[in-house]
């Protein structure tokens, strides 16, 4: 097991401006830096500073993203798809070439060409940074608890927490897509640099069994600890399982 660094923060914004600062730093001092995104909750304040950054001056012209994952059958002009997501809360507020902007289509008619071809984008833009949320049943992308994991971009069904976790978003169960299209295991673990956030009570037991408990691909999340820098980004509630010397 690798040391895995963890930041506890009194506040969402405290936490998110730290995140947001060390991609700041990232971006300003790499040629072409390449940003791993995650969509959901988590990241919304981060995506507020990272705007905020721009607005004071901060280009992202030269930078790459890569997102996590999308839902298999909603398209970009969906609200509920995660392209809309990082269109409307980060992409449309800063000056980044849309071209350098990538993002699994969950419209593709051949899912398994999708797939290889997100993975040679993932080989051709090496990740700086990779940013996670981490689901409650400690799945990182869509990579859902099960016997097995996989290494590269798969379509994957929903677990039924992450479907019942996502519900919220939608306005009919009915409407909730039950599969995504999600990087895998070995592409995540290839970024430079791992950042993991977690906020909130529901999340403290994944936090603290991805650090603490034996490597297992029921907790997907475990396999960080395999990682050579990772760090987790928490606010009090999500490290409240934490030994208090590892959440100061
Ligand atoms: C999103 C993703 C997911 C979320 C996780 C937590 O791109 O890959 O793993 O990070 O489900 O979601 P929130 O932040 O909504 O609690």
């Amino acid at each position: 097991m690798h040391f895995m660094r963890v930041r506890q923060f009194a506040t969402v914004e405290l936490a998110s401006l730290y995140v947001a600062s060390l991609i700041e730093f990232i971006i300003s001092s790499h040629e072409h830096p390449v940003l791993g995104l995650a969509t959901g909750s988590t990241p919304i304040p981060l995506y507020e500073r990272l705007v905020n950054f721009h607005r004071q001056g901060q280009t992202f012209d030269h930078v790459t993203t890569i997102n996590l994952d999308e839902y298999v059958g909603l398209g970009a002009n969906h609200p509920n798809s995660y392209n809309y997501f990082m269109h409307k809360h980060l992409f449309n507020h800063i000056d980044i070439n849309p071209a350098q902007v990538h993002i699994p289509n969950g419209m593709a008619p051949n899912m398994d060409e999708e797939c290889r071809r997100f993975d040679r984008v993932i080989e051709s833009f090496p990740i700086d940074v990779q940013i996670l949320g981490i689901g409650r049943n400690g799945h990182i992308g869509f990579n859902e608890p099960g016997q097995l994991l996989t290494a590269k971009t798969h379509v994957t069904p929903l677990a039924p927490e992450t479907l019942n976790a996502n519900a919220r978003f939608f306005k009919s169960r009915t409407k909730l897509p039950t599969h995504a299209i999600t990087m895998g295991i070995k592409s995540i673990l290839s970024a430079k640099a791992i950042i993991l956030i977690a906020f909130g009570d529901e999340k403290a037991e994944a936090v603290y069994r991805s650090l603490f408990g034996p490597i297992t691909t029921e907790v997907p999340a475990t396999i960080l600890q395999t990682h050579k820098n990772v760090t987790y980004v928490l606010d009090k509630q999500a490290a409240k399982y934490l030994p208090s010397a590892v959440s100061l």
